[in-house]
């Protein structure tokens, strides 16, 4: 197991394992991983014979005003728990050598794909996550790339960027890890307090309950407005909880809906805010029901 902190490592350890025509699996994060990001470093193990990590918390990703700074990052324990679930190295570079003086060139998926949703309140957020998932396919050149669907618009973007882009990645979508009270894993749930930690266990109720209703064949279970409702009514009678957004889109182009179509997946996607912890959750909605994959899904 190796870690490279600079662009120059990682390339020193690529090369050895070129010449040993080894398949690539890659999982970018941010670092303080948990079991969600352990899951998708699990599944490229699966399927490659070597696995790359990266943790790199990405500043063209966060707006002014929002979290960078106070990120949460623990290098050591990240480095011992992707070992432990099967990575074989880790590339941890810093801001500069990513965006070296000068650097002025993004990527950008453009269109409503990302002004909507989450795009909406974080204006440049997916331009900074597909300029930094470029420049970091262009360094590790993975054959496989894997993304969680906990950050399901992101992995839309991630899959129409790689399609336009003609880029020779496999990019696989894996499902939402959870605890054990429901709440979707994520790096910011260290952020809530214990009040708002319990009422935050709304978001994925108000997401199951949209999901049962939807596939229980009643008359008006497919239209997008009940729906919606069922959602805010579950997170809204929480007293500390602010809502972004409740929508339910296209599952593939994150179109509008005002009905879930018998045979295409709706994405229910919400954002709460808890005090100054923003939290998103999701499910796939079908009208055949299978609710989240148990499998990744590849393209
Ligand atoms: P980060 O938030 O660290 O997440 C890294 C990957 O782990 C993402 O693909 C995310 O969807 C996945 N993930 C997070 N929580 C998960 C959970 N509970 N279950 C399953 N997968 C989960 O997403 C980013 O970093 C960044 O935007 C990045 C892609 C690294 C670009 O900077």
């Amino acid at each position: 197991m190796s870690m490279a902190r600079t662009i120059r490592e990682f390339e020193r350890w690529r090369l050895e394992q070129d010449a040993k025509h080894k398949t690539l699996g890659f999982v970018p994060t941010m670092g303080y991983l948990h079991r969600g990001h352990l899951s998708l470093i699990q599944a490229a193990k699966a399927e490659n014979d070597l696995v790359a990590v990266s943790i790199f918390v990405n500043p063209t990703q966060f707006g002014p005003g929002e979290d960078y700074e106070r990120y949460p990052r623990d290098l050591q324990h990240d480095y011992e728990a992707a070992v432990a679930a099967g990575a074989d190295v880790v590339f941890h570079p810093s801001a500069e050598e990513i965006y070296p003086s000068g650097a002025s060139t993004m990527v950008e998926v453009t269109g409503k794909m990302t002004t909507k949703l989450c795009g909406a309140s974080r204006p440049n957020h997916f331009r900074g996550v597909t300029t930094v998932v470029s420049i970091l396919f262009n360094i590790i050149r993975p054959d496989r790339a894997y993304f969680g669907q906990k950050d399901a618009q992101q992995a839309v973007i991630i899959r129409k960027m790689v399609r336009d882009l003609h880029l020779p990645v496999q990019v696989t979508v894996c499902p939402i890890i959870r605890d054990e009270d429901g709440l979707a894993l994520s790096s910011r749930n260290i952020f809530l307090t214990p009040q708002e930690r319990a009422q935050a266990r709304s978001l994925n109720r108000g997401l199951q309950k949209a999901m049962e209703y939807a596939s229980s064949g009643v008359d008006g279970s497919r239209k997008v407005s009940i729906l919606t409702k069922i959602i805010r009514a579950e997170i809204a009678c929480q007293p500390l909880s602010a809502i972004d957004y409740v929508e339910i889109l296209d599952a593939e182009t994150l179109d509008e809906l005002t009905e879930i179509a018998p045979d295409r997946d709706a994405l229910a996607a919400v954002a709460v805010r808890f005090g100054s912890t923003r939290l998103i959750d999701s499910r796939i909605l079908s009208a055949a029901p299978k609710g989240e994959p148990l499998l990744c899904t590849s393209i």
